[in-house]
């Protein structure tokens, strides 16, 4: 029998809503739940997951819904791609709507506010952030668990960013942030990361002993445990093609690897856009592990559900704890596998 300690936040909008010692809980229970698969085959039995999307996923959308199948529960697909939220009826209605039978949603959105907008309507239920314009927390989850896997020190090592500040160099910045490793964000001028995010970074890094650089040069990878890359034009943000010009200082080749040196990992949360941010060499090597981080993502994930819906009841959508009521004092659930 497991047993899911429930997080003290209702909802995971971001990395930064977690503490620490819960971001290293849903780590160790993500790797459980990868070496014994059938741990919690019943942890969501007679739950249902709404999966919303604004946008295209391959990644996300498989693996929650293979995840939540795992679990013993039922994922709900609803497709916004094109139709945005708040267009048929107002994103306080449709949340007011899905906690009445669902009990938990999982959000893929254009715009931050859309998804704390949920989260607020949705007062009933979690809400779990699966990628917008600012954030991507499970992302970082399972980038952190693929990390640690291949021997990454949680409190000495460091990552390297390279590329654009985007939903996932933030969330990868806060992950850091509260575990008190390094993280280099190396990006072309004009490309850095959010003011608001850094700042909050820098701060929380007092308390944690994270150290946090951002930097324009591509040099500063020397050293670093894996170097991490992305695409340079997020879904959305299409229009910009100029940005391309900027960045082709930022692609990681042979070289850029050597720099980091020999034994340094490759990293991307894909889709990867091989010949721009990437070469084919450097994806398709042995140091790359991107398969893993993609693998991951449906653990850690996995982890994430068993914890917040730790003290949500079956039966009963409309009834789980209310934000107010969510202090993680709550005994653990215990789950039958
Ligand atoms: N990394 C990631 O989120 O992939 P998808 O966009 O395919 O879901
Ligand atoms: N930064 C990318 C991540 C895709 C998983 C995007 O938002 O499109």
């Amino acid at each position: 029998m497991i047993t899911f300690n429930p997080l003290a936040t209702k909802d995971v909008l971001r990395v930064g809503d977690l503490a620490q010692h819960e971001v290293l809980e849903v780590l160790a229970t993500a790797d459980r739940l990868k070496r014994d698969p059938s741990s919690a085959t019943n942890a969501l039995r007679g739950r249902s997951v709404c999966l919303l999307f604004e946008k295209p996923s391959l990644r996300t959308r498989t693996s929650f819904e293979v995840g939540v199948f795992r679990l013993g529960g039922q994922a709900v697909f609803l497709d916004h791609r094109d139709q945005p939220l708040g267009e048929r009826e107002s994103i306080a209605d449709y949340g007011r709507n899905l906690e009445r039978w669902c009990h938990a949603i999982v959000a893929r959105v254009r715009r931050h506010a859309t998804v704390s907008g949920l989260a607020e309507s949705a007062s009933r239920i979690p809400v779990i952030n699966a990628l917008c314009d600012m954030h991507h927390p499970c992302q970082a989850l399972a980038d952190f668990q693929t990390l640690v896997e291949r021997g990454f020190d949680l409190r000495h090592s460091r990552l390297a960013w390279v590329g654009d500040g985007n939903n996932v160099c933030h969330s990868l910045m806060e992950l850091a942030s509260i575990v008190g490793c390094g993280i280099t964000v190396v990006t072309p001028e004009g490309h850095g990361p959010d003011r608001g995010v850094l700042d909050t970074c820098v701060a929380r890094s007092m308390r944690s002993g994270a150290r946090i650089d951002v930097t324009h040069d591509p040099a500063a990878v020397r050293g670093a445990f894996a170097v991490y890359a992305d695409t340079w034009i997020s879904m959305g943000q299409e229009d910009s093609a100029t940005k391309r010009a900027a960045f082709a200082r930022y692609r990681v080749d042979r070289d850029l690897m050597a720099v980091a040196g020999p034994d340094a990992l490759f990293m991307h949360c894909l889709p990867a856009h091989r010949g721009e941010e990437v070469t084919d060499e450097v994806m398709d090597s042995p140091r790359s592990v991107v398969f893993d981080q993609a693998e991951n993502r449906l653990h850690a994930q996995n982890a994430l559900l068993c914890h917040l819906l730790a003290a949500s009841p079956a039966a009963a959508p409309g009834t789980p704890r209310a934000k107010a009521a969510a202090g993680g004092s709550a005994a653990p659930a215990a789950c039958v596998p």
